[in-house]
């Protein structure tokens, strides 16, 4: 049971490859899909997932795809599951099992993710039907005064909670605090609270016995507020992001895939690669959803005669980001 979690976790994260999120809920995807101009339906929210997952040899720089339940629920044209269609691509099948953030009681501005309750007989199933890891987000808000120690705190117990059920289960869990980019706010400030939301997370591991060999980490990259009018050059991301981790993560993890949090896919690429000067103990690669698929979405945009201009733009997002962790 730990061999097969260890196994799975140095595959997701293994030289060249990343991990494709293709997880967003069913609102998310539906804003996403209207405005590409695509009506958001659950067929064309399908025939989008499908458009990607198809994409020639995709395997090459992508090790696993995380699925939503909607998508993890629907089926191929030619009527193979999703999660089994991917199997037999070689890539493995994640999901998505947090059920979002939601307001935190108490604490204006802040939120706290939710989907514990039920979640051991929901993992079981999915579990049955293919899943190999799955993925929870929490998500950190920089502000005036935030985030407070009781968001940071909370945050975390869930996302060791989820981790440990995950593991019980023998699927691997993405753990992801994600410290938005919103907000006008310095690159120093996001290293502190990346520090703090990452201290509180490996101290809930900790306790909850979760095995950081069987673990990936999905955190964001140390980078200024988006609206702080400062940009931070590749080697400064690097520098301040590598140092962070450095400072909090033990050895044994498995690896960190970063999200690229609604940063330019080739800002995202350029950061990702400059990492890769700097010796970690862990992989380092690349687990982005808009920075992967924006680009693949504007080429289909719902036009079932422009599925090979999605894929290639598709692949065209994949090959540097598997370049650059190679
Ligand atoms: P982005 O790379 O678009 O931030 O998405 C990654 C992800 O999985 C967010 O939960």
């Amino acid at each position: 049971m730990i061999e097969a979690l260890h196994g799975t976790a140095q595959a997701m994260v293994s030289r060249p490859r990343g991990i494709l999120a293709a997880d967003e809920s069913i609102g998310t995807m539906s804003s996403r899909l209207e405005k590409a101009g695509v009506p958001a339906t659950a067929e064309n929210r399908r025939a989008y997932r499908e458009m990607l997952l198809r994409t020639p040899e995709l395997h090459r720089g992508i090790s696993g795809v995380i699925l939503s339940d909607e998508t993890f629920n629907q089926k191929l044209d030619d009527g193979q599951d999703f999660p089994l269609a991917l199997h037999a691509l070689n890539i493995l099948p994640g999901i998505k099992v947090d059920t979002g953030a939601k307001p935190l009681a108490l604490s204006p501005g802040e939120k706290v993710t939710e989907g514990l309750d039920g979640l051991r007989d929901r993992l079981k199933d999915y579990v049955s039907r293919g899943a190999r890891f799955a993925k929870w987000r929490a998500v950190i808000i920089i502000g005036d005064g935030l985030p407070t120690r009781n968001a940071l705190r909370a945050n975390a117990h869930a996302l060791a909670r989820y981790a440990a059920l995950c593991q019980e289960s023998v699927l691997v869990p993405i753990v992801e605090p994600e410290v938005l980019m919103d907000g006008d706010h310095t690159i120093d400030r996001c290293a502190e609270v990346t520090r703090a939301a990452l201290e509180h997370v490996l101290a809930e591991l900790d306790e909850a016995g979760v095995d950081l060999a069987g673990t990936v980490l999905k955190p964001n990259m140390v980078v200024p507020g988006s609206t702080s009018g400062q940009q931070a050059s590749p080697e400064e991301v690097a520098e301040r992001t590598v140092a962070t981790l450095r400072a909090v993560l033990p050895e044994a993890l498995a690896g960190v895939a970063f999200l690229s949090g609604g940063q330019s896919p080739e800002v995202a690429t350029a950061n990702l690669a400059a990492m890769q000067k700097h010796e970690t103990p862990w992989p380092l690669t690349f687990s982005f959803g808009r920075a992967l698929v924006d680009p693949a979405l504007k080429a289909w945009h719902g036009d079932p005669t422009q599925v090979a201009e999605g894929q290639q733009a598709l692949a065209d997002r994949v090959e540097p980001n598997s370049a650059a962790v190679a």
